[in-house]
């Protein structure tokens, strides 16, 4: 008896993991990156930062309001609308920060050589605070 609940809980956890990886499909998502957390103290300065990095890195693309409507977003496979509500439960911050540090190649470079870990979580403030109200 001991041993089928063992084997069941082993079997859900390894559901829950295939599941997991699934809804991330193409990004290095780290399986605990849902419960990581900014090391750095939110503030209207960081998100101001956050807004300066996003707009020399990321506008071009995504678009001055994070819409997935920037110049260089290709319509075929169109920059992400950062601000869609459905993204506030996919994305907690430590999922963003490393989307943001990992990328999803082609479609989405990877920031981790070109930014600094501060100013991708400077980012991450950026994009939390531009999500539409719930
Ligand atoms: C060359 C164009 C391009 C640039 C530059 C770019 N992105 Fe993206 N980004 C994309 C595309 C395309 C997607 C959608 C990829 C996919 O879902 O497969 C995406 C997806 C994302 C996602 C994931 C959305 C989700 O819910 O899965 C985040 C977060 C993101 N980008 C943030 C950023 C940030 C922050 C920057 C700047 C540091 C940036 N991107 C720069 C093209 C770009």
């Amino acid at each position: 008896m001991k041993k089928a609940i063992v084997l069941l809980a082993g079997l859900g956890a390894l559901l829950v993991a295939a599941a997991a990886s699934a809804q991330y499909a193409g990004w290095t998502v780290p399986p605990t990156a849902k419960e990581e957390k900014s090391p750095l103290k939110p503030s209207a300065d960081l998100v101001k930062r956050g807004r300066g990095v996003f707009t020399s890195n990321c506008q071009k693309c995504h678009g001055p309001e994070a819409r997935g409507d920037g110049p260089e977003s290709d319509p075929r496979s169109p920059a992400a609308d950062l601000t869609d509500e459905f993204r506030y439960e996919l994305n907690p911050e430590g999922v963003l920060y490393h989307k943001i540090l990992n990328g999803h190649p082609p479609e989405m470079p990877a920031f981790k050589s070109q930014l600094s870990r501060d100013q991708i979580w400077q980012l991450v403030e950026y994009l939390k605070s531009i999500r539409k109200p719930q």
